[in-house]
């Protein structure tokens, strides 16, 4: 079965309880059962992981690029100041399909937000519709997937 990586960076193990008018209610384990599920709808096998350190999602990206077939990824606050994960980023999207998610829409708020280091080598973003951008994402990385011949109909 393909499988999918779902990256959570800094702070949102906090969700739910985390400035919620902005980021929703939604606890992190509750959308990341929800991933899981659809994945397993989609033909998809969906693992997790949140780290609050920029090492560990820069090692958590290799990974997925060795062992996963696409990434999805809201790097949080290191989206506008991590050259390293967005080198990173690059390199596995030589090997596999990589899109950016965010709960908010980041470009619509504070001016050190409005610049992503991650989408000028991501695949595709989706962001501003709360957890929904996550199940939107995983849906589009099904269809590139498919489209790339990495997921065939069940
Ligand atoms: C975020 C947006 C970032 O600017 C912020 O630092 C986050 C969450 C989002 O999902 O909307 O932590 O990535």
């Amino acid at each position: 079965m393909a499988k999918v990586h779902v990256l959570h960076g800094p702070n949102l193990d906090l969700l739910g309880e985390r400035e919620p008018e902005t980021y929703g209610h939604q606890s992190l384990d509750s959308i990341d059962q929800e991933l899981v599920a659809l994945g397993r709808n989609l033909g998809l096998v969906v693992e997790t992981l949140q780290s609050n350190h920029e090492g560990q999602l820069v090692d958590a990206v290799h990974e997925a690029a060795r062992s996963a077939d696409a990434l999805l990824i809201n790097a949080a606050g290191y989206t506008h100041t991590s050259v390293a994960i967005r080198d990173a980023v690059a390199a596995a999207r030589a090997r596999i399909a990589v899109l950016e998610v965010h709960l908010s829409i980041p470009e619509a708020r504070e001016v050190f937000r409005q610049v992503s280091l991650l989408a000028g080598v991501v695949d595709g973003r989706i962001e501003g519709l709360g957890s929904l951008s996550y199940g939107l994402a995983l849906r589009a990385a099904s269809e590139l997937l498919r489209a790339r011949g990495v997921l065939r109909d069940q």
